[in-house]
């Protein structure tokens, strides 16, 4: 089954061979090897040349448990945080707040609207108990491009912290963490990175671990960041790693360096445009003006009278998955990603068995 969902995605063969490691026990060294490599390579991938300024800590669960850890490890008691809405992640990182009453400012906007940097700066000037902004990277709902490294340099000129999510962005779209001085960026191994699910990860400025992060307040005991942090400098991990998963990570970020992070965002995009291009052909809108759309996704309308559930099943038929819409899109679009290790062949099948089962439809009537 080729996979065109926002992942999991289709893994390499070299990836999935990595899940047959031998066993072995988390508190032995071959678990500490594992892990430090892992965080050095994520390191070299995402903040290269800046390797020092940064630490990566690892974590056993989905991209949402990264981001719940970034997010309440991320201020001291009293402060709040400021959170960019413009989608259905937006909108999780907001509730995350609230659900801790951490909530200080929502800033709602439309789905793929991106925010006014004057706003945010007059916002933060005058709620002085924000302490931490944090938005979406890459809106998955629409498949739209946030500019956060414009909204870093905002928020760190105000001295904030500024927390990314980028669980479907990492890897796959162009993010300069350092130059910026972005705090915390929280991703997975499911997405962009090409492994299986079950490791997430946050890429921290290490001077604000070290000197800040440290001495918050435990709002939580798993998702703890500090907690993480002291054990796996220490070569350890407070909790019992998926081993498996961890393997197959490892393999997956060294095809990704072997690649290298630039070229993947170019294969993706080349994907996007080989799909943008021919759905347009088909008369397929896409939601989002070219600009705003991502290397990895894009949202297209469904054509007229046409119900998602009866596209999906279609196309699964010949062996392709595509995504549904959500909230008030949900019953209006559908979306593709182009993730994964997909090849042109895959994209081209998917593709022709598009067009056929678009024109058999117009030809039953
Ligand atoms: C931007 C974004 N954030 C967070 C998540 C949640 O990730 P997970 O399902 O791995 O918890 C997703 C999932 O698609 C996402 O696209």
């Amino acid at each position: 089954m080729i996979l065109l969902n926002p992942g999991p995605v289709n893994v390499s063969e070299r990836v999935r061979r990595a899940l047959l490691e031998p066993d072995i026990c988390h508190r032995e060294s071959e678990c500490s090897e594992l892990l430090a490599d892992i965080r050095q390579k994520l390191l070299q991938a995402f903040v290269p040349g800046n390797e020092s300024e940064y630490t990566a800590i690892l974590l056993t669960g989905s991209g949402t448990a990264a981001v719940e850890a970034a997010l309440l490890s991320s201020l001291p008691q009293g402060k709040r945080i400021m959170v960019i809405i413009n989608g259905v992640y937006g909108q999780r990182l907001w509730n995350m707040a609230l659900t801790q009453r951490l909530g200080g400012v929502e800033m709602r906007l439309d789905w793929g609207q991106a925010p006014d940097l004057d706003k945010i700066k007059l916002s933060l000037r005058q709620h002085r108990e924000i302490h931490t902004v944090a938005m979406v990277h890459h809106e998955t709902t629409l498949g739209f491009m946030n500019p956060v490294e414009k909204v870093a340099e905002v928020v760190d000129g105000l001295n904030r912290v500024f927390l990314v999510d980028s669980v479907s962005g990492l890897g796959g779209e162009a993010l300069d963490i350092a130059a910026p001085h972005i705090y915390m960026v929280a991703s997975a191994s499911q997405k962009c990175i090409q492994g299986f699910p079950g490791l997430a990860f946050v890429i921290v400025r290490k001077g604000f671990m070290d000197k800040s992060v440290k001495t918050y307040p435990k709002r939580g005991w798993y998702l703890n960041l500090a907690n993480y942090y002291e054990e796996q400098e220490r070569g350890s991990i407070p909790f019992t790693p998926a081993v498996q998963v961890y393997y197959a990570f490892r393999e997956a970020l060294n095809e990704l360096l072997e690649e290298g992070v630039a070229k993947r965002c170019a294969r993706f995009r080349g994907y996007a445009t080989t799909i943008r291009k021919r759905m347009s052909s088909l008369g397929i809108k896409a939601v989002l003006p070219p600009e705003q759309q991502s290397n990895t996704l894009t949202a297209f309308y469904l054509p007229e009278q046409m119900s998602y559930e009866w596209l999906h099943d279609q196309l699964k038929q010949e062996g392709y998955v595509i995504y549904a819409g959500q909230g008030h899109m949900e019953s209006k679009i559908f979306r593709v990603a182009n993730i994964g290790a997909l090849s042109d062949k895959d994209i081209s099948g998917f593709l022709d068995a598009f067009e056929q089962i678009i024109k058999k439809r117009g030809e039953s009537g």
